[in-house]
This record gives structure tokens, C-alpha cells and sequence, in this order.
């Protein structure tokens, strides 16, 4: 499925969109290079499930929280990692316990699309703006009109 995402608007109403639809244990996987649109979308997601403050880039501190929304999200940036081997030295496991997982750089934390619970987007730049080619696992089937 691809969605046409022409600029901020769009991306807030997809952000929407996949909020409505998120439960603990899903991951929204978001692929495309660097500049693509991970974090916006991402932001559009937790504010669009309540959350009223600052969504910082979780670059630095790869993990960011997000306890008191429903469901419960950790938004996590994988790019800084070396190894795919340092998620478990993370405690990815025990931050996932019960929340959905948006999760920018995915691969480097050796990819999640192998869980029926996998969101994969993939944003790429569209003329201004930007394009998603949505992949759902087996979880998502028939979640995503
Ligand atoms: N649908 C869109 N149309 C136009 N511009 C957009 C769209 N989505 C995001 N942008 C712009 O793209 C820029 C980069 O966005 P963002 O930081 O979310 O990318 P990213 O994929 O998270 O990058 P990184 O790989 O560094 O984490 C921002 O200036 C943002 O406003
Ligand atoms: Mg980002």
C-alpha cells in the first residue's frame, strides 16, 4: 500500500491515522533514508495519542519514553547503534513490556519485520514532499484501510 504524504498536513492526518489503530506489543518500523520524515511521523503518532509536550529526537538517547499514553510508546532510534547485538544491552525487551514501539532505523537493531506485530513504512521523498509504502504483518492485516 503506498500513501501519498505531499506535505506537513498529510503527515500529521497518517500520524492519526496509525495512533488509532496501535496496541501494546505492535512496532511501527520506519525505513528511508536520513531526512525522510521518521521523526515527523513519529511525533504525529504521540501527539496524536494526547501527549501534549516536546517530542525530542531520540538520536542521542536512542530511547525516549511516553509512559502515561494509551498505549504506553517507546520511540526508540536505532541509527547510533554499531551492532545490532546492543539492543539487549539497551533492555529493549523490558522497555516494550506492554507499549507499541515506533523505531527509526530499524535494521540496525537487525529489523523487526519478522513480528506479526510489524508496521514496516517505508518514507521516501516525493517531489516536496513525501511518499509511504506501507508492508503490514500478519497483526495488521485488515487494521490498515
Ligand atoms: N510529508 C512531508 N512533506 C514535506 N516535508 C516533510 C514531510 N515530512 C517531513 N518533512 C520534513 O523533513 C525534514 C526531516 O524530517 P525528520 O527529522 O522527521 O526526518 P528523519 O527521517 O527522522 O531523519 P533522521 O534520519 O535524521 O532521523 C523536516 O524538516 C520535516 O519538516
Ligand atoms: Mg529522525
Amino acid at each position: 500500500m503506498k500513501v501519498d504524504l505531499p506535505n506537513l498536513a498529510a503527515m500529521e492526518a497518517f500520524g492519526q491515522r496509525i495512533a488509532a489503530r496501535l496496541q501494546p506489543g505492535d512496532v511501527v518500523a520506519l525505513n528511508g533514508e536520513l531526512g525522510t520524515g521518521k521523526t515527523t511521523l513519529s511525533r504525529a503518532i504521540i501527539t496524536a495519542l494526547g501527549h501534549a509536550g516536546e517530542v525530542p529526537s531520540p538520536t542521542f538517547t536512542i530511547i525516549e519514553t511516553y509512559d502515561h499514553l494509551d498505549p504506553p510508546i517507546v520511540h526508540a532510534d536505532f541509527y547510533r547503534l554499531e551492532h545490532p547485538s546492543e539492543v539487549e544491552q539497551l533492555g529493549l525487551d523490558d522497555y516494550r513490556e506492554g507499549a507499541a514501539m515506533l523505531a527509526e532505523w530499524p535494521d540496525r537493531a537487525g529489523g523487526f519485520d519478522n513480528q506479526p506485530e510489524c508496521l514496516k513504512i517505508t518514507l521516501e521523498v516525493a517531489d516536496e514532499g513525501r511518499m509511504a509504502i506501507v508492508e503490514p504483518g500478519a497483526a495488521w492485516q485488515g487494521r490498515m484501510p
